[in-house]
């Protein structure tokens, strides 16, 4: 398969991401990164005809379930409606094989449609053009578009087209349904109503065909119902030189539907057919360009992200970032989160990490507060879960669950995993257990939202609450040192996970101490400025029993120092005594986790070597803790120890070159974390994309190369442009006003579109203005 990014022209232009050849070997990364959605689903691009090694996947925000008892809740793979079995002179279309011409599949980023098309010849030596176009709505989120068009070049054909509602898949064999019903209305709207096995979400899906020969309407089609699966069957000869076509619009609706509250099963069936009709009614062309229509208001304009680089894919990139943050983000409905695969795959099931608030949520607080504001109010229904996770673990607060599925579920990390290469059984996975910066890194991204926003009313309904039980969280989980005469916090993973059960992980103890210092800052704040919102919160959380033993702690936390000797932070209590080994081989790796050929996990706990970014996100987010010399110690101390086996490792590193003025290699990092999912390595989307790394594109491009940073409150831009670019445009929202930003070689320009006062530090120097502000950006600065 060769991915192609050049395809597009004119207006198109760096809108395209595409495929010019078929490769059933290598069906997965195109699945992946062309997917499409909405954050109300999202579906897998596998292709109309089947292949052996496909994954067809259809996901719908939030339908967590479980499949049996020992396995975690996950979200469950829908009916499949994108795949037909279509057969010309009885010979099945397959494009795999050497008589496909002109093969391109293509995925139009700027109005959200995938194309594909190609001329097939069949056995016998005919000619047959194909062309198959799909979408799913952002302008109806429950709607899925499907046009198929075909016409027989050379001689005259026998087609047949099978096409419907197959609930027939799994989760890699998993099953989350029940059988459930099926019903054909009028020969023509197909009904499939199913039900999750465990948490009872009722699914229903609504499919109609329009298939036209020539101007000759088809509706007489074969009618299929078996096992999980309705099929409509349309035959008919094509002439030469004539044209078929056939329109396959989809509607899926759960009972999770928030309009659907309340309502009795046969009252959303109703529901969920008259919107098919109402879409059927209108057609596929006019369905795709409402969603067009969205894509340009709810995306393309809001956002106005440009970059003028001699490397076209550096535009294209930025797209694909945009393109991906929003058909992830489930922003309909505020008791979902995202998932480390999106909607566009397997891999993790569909559970939300760390990665939203620390790589994905800084690009919805500065682009679109609203939706950071429904992901966060994911966190503040999800203390629920957090609650049970710290009391079954004898702790007090909230303690996040390191995989989050439903808000009140708790803890969703599964238990086992990768073979041990030494003893040959499964691997304990520990996270779930002990990798407990989440919780951290909740109330940090509950501060970033408010600082940003200035959002009060999310605070005193949600935000204080958040802040202050992660706090009592943290002061009952430290533990008291007495050689040190200090809180530690012992046995846990920090975001680099190939070190497992250490003492001080340096990135969760400053954490801690942040979530803490915040919440006796608010503590302070709230009581003063808000008695009614203290009052309630200090009944049920206990605040001020809680304050006297923050205050008791905050100063005797544990906050591992640079080394008199050679300015490096240790990043846990051991990693500097292990052994230190030639990592070339792994650095050079041209696909991840090749460590684990030579290495189980236990034996990488005692060598030098990182996963990830791990004191760097420290640097990069608390940076006002350490000074240059201290960030510039310790990159040249742990970049080359870190393999970034994890892809959201490479975006902050190249944050922290830029910051540490290496901008060559800056750019060089940004290109690789672009090329995480749009690169030459074909296996490594197989599970779905990895949204963290695409936050980080747009964090690389804003908080890196334009240099934007919030401080104390306060914003700065100290931009600093690869040797590429000439410019870049982005918009942020700052302090509830949009601000509008031009960068080029020797300008910075603000625009503050409400021409409201705006407080802005630029290299040093402070600058207040209303409307415009222009800063001369003198050489050396970029
Ligand atoms: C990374 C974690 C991340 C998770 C989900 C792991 O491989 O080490 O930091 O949260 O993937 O993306």
């Amino acid at each position: 398969m060769v991915m192609k990014y050049d395809l597009g022209t004119g207006d198109d232009k760096n809108w395209i991401v595409a495929e010019s050849s078929f490769s059933k070997n290598l069906l997965g990364k195109a699945e992946a990164i062309m997917s499409l959605g909405n954050g109300y689903m999202g579906l897998r691009s596998a292709t109309e005809e089947p292949y052996v090694g496909e994954v067809r996947n259809l996901f719908v925000a939030g339908t967590f379930n479980k499949s049996d008892n020992l396995e975690v809740s996950e979200l469950p793979n829908a009916a499949d409606v994108t795949r037909m079995d279509i057969r010309i002179d009885g010979e099945r279309l397959d494009v795999s094989s050497s008589r496909t011409v002109d093969y391109i599949r293509a995925l139009n980023l700027k109005v959200a449609e995938l194309t594909r098309s190609f001329v097939w010849t069949t056995s016998s030596g005919k000619d047959v053009a194909l062309k198959f176009r799909r979408f799913v709505s952002l302008d109806n989120l429950h709607v899925i578009g499907m046009k198929m068009e075909l016409e027989a070049l050379t001689e005259a054909i026998e087609l047949s087209v099978e096409s419907g509602v197959n609930a027939q898949v799994s989760n890699s064999g998993s099953q989350h349904f029940y059988e459930g019903e099926k019903r054909i209305y009028d020969k023509k709207y197909v009904e499939m109503v199913t039900k999750t096995v465990e948490s009872e979400i009722d699914f229903m899906f609504h499919t109609v065909h329009h298939a036209k020969v020539g101007e000759i309407e088809l509706n007489q089609p074969f009618m299929r119902m078996d096992r999980r699966i309705i099929n409509l069957t349309y035959k008919c000869s094509v002439t030469k030189g004539q044209k078929f076509s056939l329109e396959k619009i989809t509607t899926v609706h759960t009972s999770r539907d928030q309009s659907f509250a309340g309502m009795i099963l046969q009252e959303m069936r109703d529901q969920a057919l008259s919107t098919l009709k109402a879409c059927a009614a209108e057609g596929y062309d006019s369905l795709l360009q409402k969603h067009a229509i969205a894509w340009e208001r709810k995306v393309w304009s809001l956002y106005k992200l440009n970059i003028e680089s001699d490397n076209e894919f550096d535009m294209l990139a930025a797209r694909f970032a945009l393109y991906h943050l929003t058909v992830m983000a489930p922003a309909h409905d505020e008791r979902m989160g995202i998932a480390a695969k999106g909607l566009s795959g397997e891999g993790y099931q569909g559970h939300s990490f760390w990665d939203t608030e620390m790589f994905i949520l800084p690009f919805f607080i500065y682009s679109n507060p609203e939706v950071a504001r429904s992901l966060l109010t994911y966190r503040y229904l999800g203390l629920e879960g957090a609650r049970k996770k710290a009391e079954s673990n004898g702790y007090e607060g909230a303690m996040y669950p390191w995989e989050a599925a439903w808000p009140s579920d708790g803890e969703m990390a599964q238990e086992w995993g990768r073979v041990d290469i030494v003893t040959g059984k499964q691997t304990k996975i520990w996270t779930g257990f002990i990798e407990q910066h989440i919780t951290a890194d909740v109330a940090f991204a509950v501060w970033q939202y408010y600082m940003v926003t200035a959002d009060q009313a999310f605070m005193d309904m949600y935000g204080y609450e958040i802040i202050f039980d992660t706090a009592r969280f943290w002061a009952s989980r430290l533990e008291w040192n007495d050689n040190k005469q200090q809180y530690c916090i012992n046995d846990v993973i920090g975001p680099d996970e190939y070190k497992e059960h250490v003492d001080n992980n340096a990135f969760t103890n400053y954490f801690a101490h942040f979530n803490m210092e915040l919440a006796m800052k608010y503590y302070k704040e709230l009581k003063e400025s808000n008695p009614e919102v203290f009052q309630k919160l200090n009944e049920t959380l206990k605040l001020d029993q809680a304050i006297t033993e923050w205050h008791d702690r905050i100063d005797k936390i544990y906050l591992p120092q640079p080394s008199d000797k050679d300015l490096v932070v240790p990043q846990d209590d051991t990693y500097l005594t292990k052994e230190i080994i030639d990592l070339t081989k792994y650095k050079n790796q041209s696909h991840v986790n090749t460590i684990f050929e030579d290495y189980s996990l236990e034996q990488l706990s005692d060598i030098q070597v990182s996963k990830q970014a791990d004191l760097m996100i420290l640097f990069y987010w608390l940076e006002d803790k350490f000074s240059k010399e201290v960030k510039i110690a310790n990159y040249n101390y742990y970049e080359p120890k870190t393999i970034h086996d994890s892809s959201l490792s490479l975006s902050t590193h190249s944050i922290l070159a830029n910051d540490l003025n290496d901008q060559p290699l800056a750019y060089q990092l940004f290109k690789q974390a672009c090329e995480i999912d749009l690169g030459p390595e074909m296996k490594s989307s197989d599970l779905g994309m990895h949204t963290a790394s695409i936050g980080g594109i747009w964090q690389v491009i804003v908080m890196g190369f334009a240099g934007m940073r919030m401080m104390h409150g306060e914003l700065r831009m100290n931009p600093k442009l690869p040797a590429h670019w000439n410019k870049l445009e982005f918009m942020v929202n700052w302090k509830g006003q949009r601000l509008e930003v031009v960068i080029t070689k020797d300008q910075l320009l603000v625009t503050a579109m409400d021409r409201k006062p705006v407080k802005l530090e630029v290299y040093g120097t402070e600058y207040r203005f209303d409307h415009m502000l222009t800063v001369c950006l003198a050489e050396g600065d970029n």
